[in-house]
């Protein structure tokens, strides 16, 4: 397998911080019972007239600019979201335009709910190792603006999920070991969110269910990819699962018998941003410097679909 170098990451947050104490003026709940349950102590909304086109190209510019790489030199852009401003054109079409990137890179959105950057990954890697694309780089997003489709009146929800975008900017590379499992179990009925022959607009979940299924799915698909890789997991750096709760990541920690500092935790600052929340987190640990040449992630996502999917990246 092809593999990929990450060569640059960048994050964009939108403007309006809401803390847990804010959520319980709105529903019945606590900043104890938000934090105990799910690790999450804030997240971001996007402010009035704030879109995810303006996250993700926020996001975007922050990862050229790291990778040291003009937008001309892109040759390929994948925007991974379930909440696209518009169903048409793409987010990823309206970032083209926003960086006024060349007319010989395609651009479109892939939906796999909050395995989306994983999928967008593996796309763009796929894409550029077959030849079908012009130019060394590919630029990858994960963007959402949940907020638009969560129902403020519902406390099994609202509490969860937040806004952002993270970006990475990749091209292949065999130098860098990568390898991905991804899986779909198709079932609509744990979790779903609005779509054009849909009445209920709003995000819906199973919570407890949905529980169960990463608390299985995700230490599984770790020793997936570990053994495609015919490796450990004293041969990883980092895991960096899916921010969607900190109790998830702490079982799956037991699950495997891997030490806490392995784990990769932000959900305290951003909540659940679906797509975005493995770039948010890549690009966090990047400004941190844990990200140094050798370094190994193991990255699994797990959402809507039901979908997973994990990846060996090496910085
Ligand atoms: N504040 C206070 N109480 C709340 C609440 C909130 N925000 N949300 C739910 N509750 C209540 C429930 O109504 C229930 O009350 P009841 O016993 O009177 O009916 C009680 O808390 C327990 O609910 P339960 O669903 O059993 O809680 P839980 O321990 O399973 O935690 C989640 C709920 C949502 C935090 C948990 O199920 C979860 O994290 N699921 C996975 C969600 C996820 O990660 N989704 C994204 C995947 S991509």
């Amino acid at each position: 397998m092809t593999g990929i170098e990450i060569v640059g990451t960048g994050r964009c947050v939108p403007g309006r911080l809401v803390t847990n104490d804010d959520l319980s003026r709105l529903v019945d709940t606590s900043d104890e019972w938000i934090r105990t349950r799910t690790g999450i102590a804030q997240r971001y909304f996007c402010a009035e007239g704030e879109t995810n086109a303006q996250l993700a190209a926020g996001a975007a510019r922050a990862a050229l600019k790291r990778a040291g790489i003009s937008a001309e030199q892109i040759g390929l852009c994948v925007a991974a979201t379930f909440t696209a401003d518009h169903a048409m054109p793409s987010l990823a079409c309206e970032v083209h335009g926003a960086l006024s990137l060349p007319e010989s890179a395609p651009a479109f959105d892939v939906n796999a709910a909050c395995t989306g950057f994983i999928t967008a990954l593996e796309t763009a890697r796929s894409l550029l190792a077959g030849g079908s694309v012009t130019g060394e780089y590919a630029l990858v997003i994960g963007s959402e603006s949940i907020s638009r489709v969560l129902d403020m009146t519902d406390r099994n929800t609202c509490v969860l999920f937040g806004d952002g975008a993270g970006a990475a900017v990749i091209r292949l590379s065999d130098k860098h070991d990568y390898r991905c499992v991804m899986g779909a179990r198709g079932d609509a009925s744990l979790l779903h969110a609005g779509g054009a022959a849909s009445e209920e607009h709003f995000v819906h979940m199973e919570g407890k269910a949905v529980f169960r299924f990463a608390s299985e799915t995700v230490p599984k698909c770790v020793m997936q990819v570990l053994d495609s890789a015919k490796m450990t997991m004293d041969d990883i750096d980092y895991v960096v699962c899916h921010q969607a709760n900190g109790r998830i990541i702490d079982h799956v920690m037991k699950k495997l018998n891997a030490p806490a500092e392995k784990f990769y935790k932000n959900m305290q600052t951003y909540a659940n941003t679906s797509a975005a929340s493995i770039a948010i987190a890549l690009d966090e640990m990047n400004e941190k410097g844990l990200l140094c040449p050798g370094t190994r992630v193991v990255c699994v996502g797990f959402g809507a679909g039901l979908t997973w999917g994990g990846t060996l990246l090496t910085f």
